[in-house]
């Protein structure tokens, strides 16, 4: 294996096709959705990582203060000689796990992010020498075929990008990872825990604006990739608590009545003024719930570590 290897699991039109049943599914519906996954072009990538430097923006430094502290732990507890990571990004907080795991020999991040992807994983092989890294453009909702590489596996999904699945998608992700593990493999999980609303609710909606800009990017890949007419100023962004489901919900909001046309797929959506279309749940989580969820998927949470402030949580879970 070269030490850099970047493999496409879905033929190039399947992200066109997919993006394609989205839209149409998800324009057409009431209310009106799209998945996150298609925030993620090489914009809304880099977005993503200037979000994880805004002040409001608390859950990548709390969960970069966890795996500081514990990476040495979980490196013993699991003794894993390849990484992979779902939702990878800049793999920028992974560097604490691999500084850490003397014995790992391969790094496997799987993004949607083709740009993510290559600027890691070429970074990464550069750094470190004796490090595979073989990076997969996928999705993780979708069903996965990782390389042949030595165990144990970790598999860490970080970044608390699992509270971005529905609950009922979740307990299916949840399922297939289990099944992607064998004896003496692990599952690292990343989540953002239940806090104060009006933290949350900052965190979503910085001072600066690059949130409201990474939420209606979403509507420049839609006019890229399907030849649709939004105008994006003509959305407002939104971000609110939802007590009752214990998750952030992005939003946008249409500022007046409006038609937009999405010629791929031969649709004029209509929207009202004020009318919102849901781009992000992020759910937040409580120990007991995540203890249940990954005891529902046949996973045993066997350690709980959180940052000081207790606003991130990072479970560990090894198959016996
Ligand atoms: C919230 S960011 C987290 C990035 C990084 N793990 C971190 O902790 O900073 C979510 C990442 O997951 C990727 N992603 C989102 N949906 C995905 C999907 N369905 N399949 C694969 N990757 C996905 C995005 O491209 C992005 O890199």
């Amino acid at each position: 294996m070269s030490p850099f290897h970047l493999t496409r699991t879905l033929p190039e039109d399947a992200t066109d096709a997919a993006l394609r049943a989205d839209v149409l599914h998800g324009l057409t519906a009431t209310p009106k959705t799209l998945p996150p996954k298609w925030f993620y072009d090489a914009h809304g990538s880099e977005l993503f990582e200037r979000i994880t430097e805004l002040p409001e923006y608390y859950p990548t430094r709390a969960e970069r203060e966890i795996l500081i502290a514990r990476a040495a732990e979980i490196a013993a507890a699991t003794g894993a000689r390849t990484l992979v990571e779902l939702g990878s990004g800049s793999s920028d907080k992974t560097r604490h796990l691999l500084d850490a795991f003397t014995g790992l020999r391969v790094y496997v991040p799987v993004d949607v992010s083709e740009s993510a992807l290559t600027q890691a994983g070429r970074a990464l092989v550069a750094e470190r020498p004796g490090l595979a890294v073989h990076a997969l453009i996928a999705d993780f909702t979708a069903r996965l075929e990782l390389p042949e590489t030595p165990g144990p596996r970790l598999l860490a999904f970080l970044g608390g990008t699992i509270g971005n699945l529905l609950p009922d998608e979740r307990a299916e992700f949840l399922s297939s990872a289990r099944a992607l593990l064998s004896p003496g493999d692990a599952l690292l999980l990343g989540t953002d825990l239940v806090k104060d609303e009006e933290v949350l609710v900052r965190a979503y909606d910085d001072a600066a604006g690059v949130t409201a800009a990474f939420n209606r990017n979403v509507l420049s890949v839609v006019n890229r990739e399907l030849g649709a007419d939004f105008d994006p100023g003509a959305f407002a962004h939104v971000a609110l608590w939802d007590p009752g489901h214990e998750w952030i919900e992005m939003r946008l909001r249409s500022r007046h009545a409006q038609t937009v046309k999405i010629p791929a797929v031969g649709l004029a959506v209509e929207f009202a003024a004020g009318e919102e279309l849901r781009t992000e749940v992020s759910a937040k989580f409580r120990k007991e719930g995540i203890r249940a969820e990954l005891a529902a998927a046949g996973l045993e949470l066997a350690h709980w570590w959180t940052d000081g402030g207790e606003r991130f949580a990072l479970s560990l879970s090894v198959v016996r």
